[in-house]
């Protein structure tokens, strides 16, 4: 038990590291937070600083939401705890300790979780992110969608329910993340993928 809470802090504080303003700032490119939608997430630094930055930051995203994971399926904590050192990775994303507790959207390290414990739903779920995405050319519509199926993929795959009931907590709160993009979808007025202004 003790294992399993440091495990725990572990996953928040590495989940608290925000890739996409590391990767802009090492870069030398606009912080993501002030261009447009303003999230530190890989769509808007898509926006900030192109196809490089963006690729960098989805995959420290994907990492940081897997690696925690793995150690603790490693360490035979059982999926239980995986799922909640998991949980604990996607709300440093989303509550970041370093940056005033303002992070991002929660989709990438969410999917890396995902990964981590079931790599058929983390592809399951990519799956249905691209196929939205290559439809709508929407970032967010994809995100929701995926996210949506998300716990159930992880539960037709694992037949665990408390893995579920966590990936429920965290579409919940991808959900919460997107009110603004949800508005905006309602209007017709999300931005496609790639392109420069909007939010
Ligand atoms: O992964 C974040 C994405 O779903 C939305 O990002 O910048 O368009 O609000 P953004």
């Amino acid at each position: 038990m003790p294992y399993d809470v440091l495990l725990i802090i572990a996953g928040y504080l590495l989940g608290s590291l925000s890739t996409a303003i590391l990767t802009c700032r090492l870069m030398g490119l606009p912080d993501p937070r002030g261009v447009g939608s303003g999230n530190p997430g890989a769509t808007n630094v898509l926006r900030a600083g192109g196809k490089g930055a963006a690729i960098i930051t989805l995959a420290g995203d994907l990492f940081k939401g897997t690696l925690p994971v793995l150690a603790a399926l490693m360490l035979h904590r059982g999926e239980t705890a995986a799922g909640l050192v998991g949980l604990a990775a996607f709300l440093g994303h989303l509550y970041p300790v370093y940056f005033g507790f303002k992070g991002g959207k929660g989709v990438a390290t969410a999917l890396g979780v995902v990964f981590g414990l079931n790599p058929l739903a983390g592809i399951a779920v990519s799956a249905t992110w691209l196929g939205m995405a290559l439809v709508s050319r929407i970032s967010s519509l994809s995100a929701l969608t995926a996210f949506l199926l998300a716990p159930a993929y992880l539960y037709l795959l694992t037949h665990s329910a408390s893995i579920s009931l966590t990936m429920m907590l965290m579409s919940a709160l991808i959900f919460w993340r997107h009110r603004r993009n949800i508005r905006n979808l309602t209007i017709g007025a999300e931005p496609r993928i790639g392109r420069k202004a909007g939010g």
